[in-house]
């Protein structure tokens, strides 16, 4: 044996690592900074809890801040409350983005209440293909009607993914038309706000009595609810700086809670892996590097071997001088500098050009028209909106 060591020694920093883990789904009680939004869904759902009619509510709000988790913990809670009160309170929650059709999501909303309301139906009754979306919503009213439910809760999340309104016309026209015997509503979430009038052409008034919208967190937010996760380290390892630093941050770029676990989580592991007995602000530092690098990776991975050398060629003027904008001229020339040392042929100056609005368009890099001095006229100038380090060491990784 050779003295390799343990190769799954994995050093001190975490004591429970789920605490930071994407897809934790904490109790109500670690749910910190949304007491408005868990109000607002709880009295939505206060008439279901007493064996009335759930209130229909769509849930809007950039991703990551909180729409999934409020909403289920909040059905959760409220399942317990209705049993209290004797009441049968059944949900289904469906995550469109899993499933996509009007069929897939009817047999899904079948297969989690029958999950939930272990009845007659035996699961066998709801075959995997051959049947539509109708017949699906058909066996889900007659499992409602058979396990005596009072009231019926649908959560649609990525309700935008979902191909069509049958499903949320038949919804609010289920009672009324007779097919079942209890109050029936419906949670519906997007993280796309553009969706809002989209959805409101689809489906009747009905379905937009109560409309909610999750702000992104601030930075006090994010503080405690990573400060609520902290126990995922070892005893006395996260310096103090780190959780106030993360949150900072996060909620300067983003607001998203998933992204500022995510870099948490992020942190720990830079620390582990050079076996640190601290989490240092230093981590949190190189994990947002990281995150910028692969993003940056990520919207260029597509993108031809020249597109590249145009991206490259604005990241070494960007560090060789001290200024951020550069001349169509200028960018050309650094281009031609970067084919011939990797010999290739560049391509013609007008096509670079064309490339560079392309990659304005993408986001990537900003160009404008400047007025140059009294004889010159006007030219673009391009500049990159993101360090020049991150931009040569997301090349490098192609
Ligand atoms: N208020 C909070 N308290 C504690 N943890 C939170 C809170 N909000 C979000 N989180 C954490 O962030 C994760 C993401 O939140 P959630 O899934 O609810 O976002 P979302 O708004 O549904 O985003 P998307 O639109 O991307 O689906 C959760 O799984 C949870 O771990
Ligand atoms: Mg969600």
């Amino acid at each position: 044996m050779t003295n390799r060591g343990d190769i799954f020694e994995t050093g001190e920093i975490f004591r429970d690592r789920k605490l930071v883990r994407v897809g934790h789904v904490p109790d109500l009680e670690r749910v910190v900074g949304r007491d408005d939004e868990i109000d607002a869904i709880g009295s939505a759902l206060a008439p279901a809890v007493r064996g009335g009619p759930p209130e229909t509510t769509i849930v809007y709000g950039k991703t990551g801040t909180g729409k999934s988790l409020v909403t289920r913990c909040v059905c959760r809670e409220a399942t317990r409350r209705a049993e209290n009160n004797d009441v049968m309170f059944a949900h289904a929650y469906i995550d469109c983005s899993d499933y996509g059709t009007e069929t897939q999501v009817s047999r899904q909303m079948a297969r989690d209440l029958h999950s939930t309301v272990k009845n007659s139906v035996d699961e066998q009754s709801i075959p995997r293909k051959g049947i539509g979306a109708a017949d699906y919503r058909d066996i889900v009213w007659e499992m409602i009607d058979d396990a005596n439910v009072d009231a019926f809760l649908v959560i649609l999340d990525e309700i935008d993914k979902l191909d069509g309104d049958e499903l949320l016309r038949s919804i609010s026209r289920a009672q009324e038309s007779g097919k079942a015997d209890a109050f029936i509503g419906a949670i519906c979430i997007s993280n796309k706000i553009e969706y809002r009038e989209r959805l409101s052409e689809r489906v009747d008034s009905s379905l937009q009595d109560n409309e909610l919208v999750f702000d992104p967190y601030d930075a006090r937010q994010l503080e405690a609810i990573l400060t609520r996760r902290r126990d995922a380290f070892a005893e006395g390892v996260l310096q103090d700086e780190v959780i106030p630093k993360t949150a900072a941050l996060s909620a300067r770029e983003h607001g998203d809670a998933r992204k500022a676990i995510d870099m948490l989580y992020e942190a720990g592991r830079l620390a582990e892996m050079e076996r640190a007995e601290h989490v240092t602000e230093a981590h949190v530092d190189a994990a947002l590097e990281k995150a910028e690098i692969n993003r940056f990776q990520k919207l260029v991975s597509g993108q031809p071997p020249h597109v590249k050398h145009i991206l490259r060629a604005l990241a070494l003027l960007t560090e060789q001088t001290d200024r951020q904008q550069f001349r169509t001229a200028e960018v050309y020339d650094m281009y031609t500098n970067i084919t011939d040392e990797v010999d290739t042929s560049p391509l013609s100056y007008d096509r670079v050009q064309r490339l560079l609005k392309e990659q304005a368009f993408l986001g990537v890099t900003e160009s404008e028209h400047t007025g140059g001095g009294h004889k010159e006229g006007s030219y673009r100038v391009h500049r990159l909106l993101r360090s020049p380090e991150i931009v040569t060491k997301g090349l490098d990784r192609q």
